[in-house]
């Protein structure tokens, strides 16, 4: 079974004084949860697994947006280099969906999928990639979706994993970091839209939660 790095509960993170944070933030953020730094190690190895389970055939990776876009980025920056520099390499195709399930710090009742013609998935390799599950409602509503395409073979990556009372069992082919049940937000993780322009994942302050929400 695939296991991430984990991070405990009373693993409380960084001061967020001793990192750059965009000014504009500075007010909101209460530490700094998973540098920028660590996460594009942790990418590197992720690409590496990738590579080492499927890649011997094309693979499409399906990026799932918007929280997804930075992760998705950097992890085939990674399979590219991979790609590159090894003995064998294979071709990436990418599509992108988009989900929104989340309003404020809690999720909705309807999950909404947009932009799912995704009809070069017939026959394909595909890698989904994502930024978070906490419960996996919305990665179980997208791969059943995804299952209609007729794909070949479906693998999932995502950065994160929640770890909460809620969750269902559903963990992923991959993980990045195995965290507690916090909201997060940074590296284009959002609150309402906000901080997903900021480096390094973060816990946000209560009145941040405030001051942003709709
Ligand atoms: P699930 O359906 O419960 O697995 O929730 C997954 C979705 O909820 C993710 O794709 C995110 O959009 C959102 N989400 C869950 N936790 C967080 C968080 O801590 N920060 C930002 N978004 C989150």
């Amino acid at each position: 079974m695939a296991c991430g790095l984990q991070i405990k509960d009373e693993d409380s993170g960084y001061n967020k004084n001793l990192f750059c944070i965009p000014k504009h933030y500075e007010e909101d953020i209460e530490r700094v949860f998973i540098p920028h730094g660590l996460i594009l190690d942790r990418t590197e190895r992720l690409a590496r697994d990738i590579m080492q389970d499927m890649g011997s055939h094309h693979i499409v990776a399906l990026c799932v947006l918007k929280g997804g876009y930075k992760f998705f980025a950097d992890l085939l920056d990674h399979i590219k280099a991979l790609n590159q520099n090894g003995d064998k390499s294979v071709p990436i195709t990418v599509d992108f969906v988009r989900i929104k399930s989340y309003c404020n710090d809690s999720p909705t009742q309807k999950i909404s999928i947009v932009g799912e013609e995704l009809s070069a998935l017939n026959g394909k390799n595909v890698l989904v990639v994502e930024d978070i599950i906490e419960t996996g409602r919305t990665m179980k509503a997208l791969l059943s979706k995804l299952k209609d395409k007729e794909p070949k073979m479906i693998r999932v990556v995502s950065l994160l994993i929640k770890m909460t009372n809620q969750s269902p069992g559903y963990r992923p082919d991959y993980i990045g970091f195995e965290i507690p049940d916090k909201f997060v937000v940074g590296y284009a993780l959002d609150y309402n839209e906000y901080f997903r322009d900021l480096n390094h994942i973060c816990i946000l302050k209560e009145k941040a939660k405030e001051k942003y929400k709709i």
